[in-house]
């Protein structure tokens, strides 16, 4: 029996120091939105360059919401005090919870779980950012399935207020229970879902890129798709979300998709040309769109 969370008797834990593994976008995303709520924050780089990147990033994540008059400069201050990058997990003996955000690559975070099992307290919460990995396979070399959970962020994760909260039939209730405090504390409406294959969102959203990728295929203009869907209200089309996102992820995603529903998988070869061209979208400034910075991005 899955247990739920409205077990009578459970109370979230303290959620007051976190680590937060990878500071690409989504990590520093995160990391973002957790200063912001007086959460202290460990940022894990493997080295020091992209370390001082994402460190950067937060800091011009935490400047926009300034710029924005969403915050004041000494609440930019005080938040940001609260970030500390580190190399290594010599200080996540005493964090709370651990969010790993790295690629999507299964056994690059099967070496980082088995590596924070041993560093944290056999109380910390292990969290995956992961947008589709099964989480039971991202766990299988530890002790530790009742610990782990997804929370799989949106990007810009300091800014999209939605958060879906990955149980598996192993995460116990009182994790759950933990990681939707902190979704609370950091203002997100968390929506706790099952560990099957997309997840909910993506089992939503995969479909609907697809069939823009369908179209494509078709011989439908990018742009043309783009600015039919904007009109339609969306914040952004497709391809200019895809680009937001990079690319990395639509192949995650697709992949997985191709092995538990491949009789309704469209591979489209756009992305993977896209790759080879060298882009990467905005993390570059090159995708489908040309991104500079102050300009709005141009149709290549
Ligand atoms: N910092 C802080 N706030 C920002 C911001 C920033 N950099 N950029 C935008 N905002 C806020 C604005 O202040 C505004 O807030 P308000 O409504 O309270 O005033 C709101 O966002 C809208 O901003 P704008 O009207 O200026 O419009 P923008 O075009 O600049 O908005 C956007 C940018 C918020 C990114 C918007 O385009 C959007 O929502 N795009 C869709 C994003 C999306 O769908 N993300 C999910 C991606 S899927 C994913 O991440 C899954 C994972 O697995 C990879």
């Amino acid at each position: 029996k899955v247990p739920s969370v409205t077990d009578i008797g459970l109370k979230p834990r303290p959620v007051k120091k976190v680590a937060v593994i990878g500071g690409g976008l989504m990590g520093s995303g995160i990391a973002t939105a957790l200063i912001l709520s007086n959460i202290y924050v460990i940022l894990k780089e493997i080295n020091s360059d992209f370390l001082f990147k994402g460190i950067k990033m937060i800091e011009v994540n935490v400047q926009g919401l300034v710029a924005r008059k969403k915050l004041t400069k000494d609440r930019a201050v005080t938040a940001l005090a609260l970030l500390k990058g580190v190399l290594d997990y010599s200080e996540f003996k005493d964090v709370d919870m651990v969010i790993e955000a790295v690629i999507e690559s299964i056994p690059l975070k099967q070496k980082i779980f088995s590596e924070i099992e041993l560093a944290c307290h056999s109380h910390c919460i292990l969290v995956s950012d992961t947008s589709t990995i099964d989480l039971n396979l991202i766990g299988e070399k530890t002790q530790s399935q009742d610990r782990i959970v997804g929370a799989h962020f949106f990007s810009p994760a300091h800014v999209m207020p939605f958060l879906e909260i990955v149980r598996t039939e192993k995460t116990s209730a009182q994790v759950v229970l933990d990681l939707m405090e902190v979704g609370r504390a950091i203002k997100k409406v968390s929506v706790v879902v099952g560990n099957c294959a997309g997840f909910a969102v993506n089992r939503t959203f995969f479909p609907y890129s697809q069939s823009a990728h369908i179209l494509v295929n078709l011989g439908l203009d990018v742009f043309r798709i783009d600015r039919l869907i904007s009109s339609f209200g969306l914040p952004m089309g497709p391809f200019q979300l895809q680009d937001l996102v990079g690319y990395g992820v639509a192949v995650a995603v697709s992949k997985i998709f191709a092995e538990a529903f491949p009789d309704r998988t469209f591979r489209s070869p756009v992305v993977d040309l896209l790759i080879k061209d060298g882009r990467n979208g905005k993390k570059n400034g090159k995708g489908y769109y040309i991104y500079q910075k102050g300009i709005k991005p141009k149709p290549d």
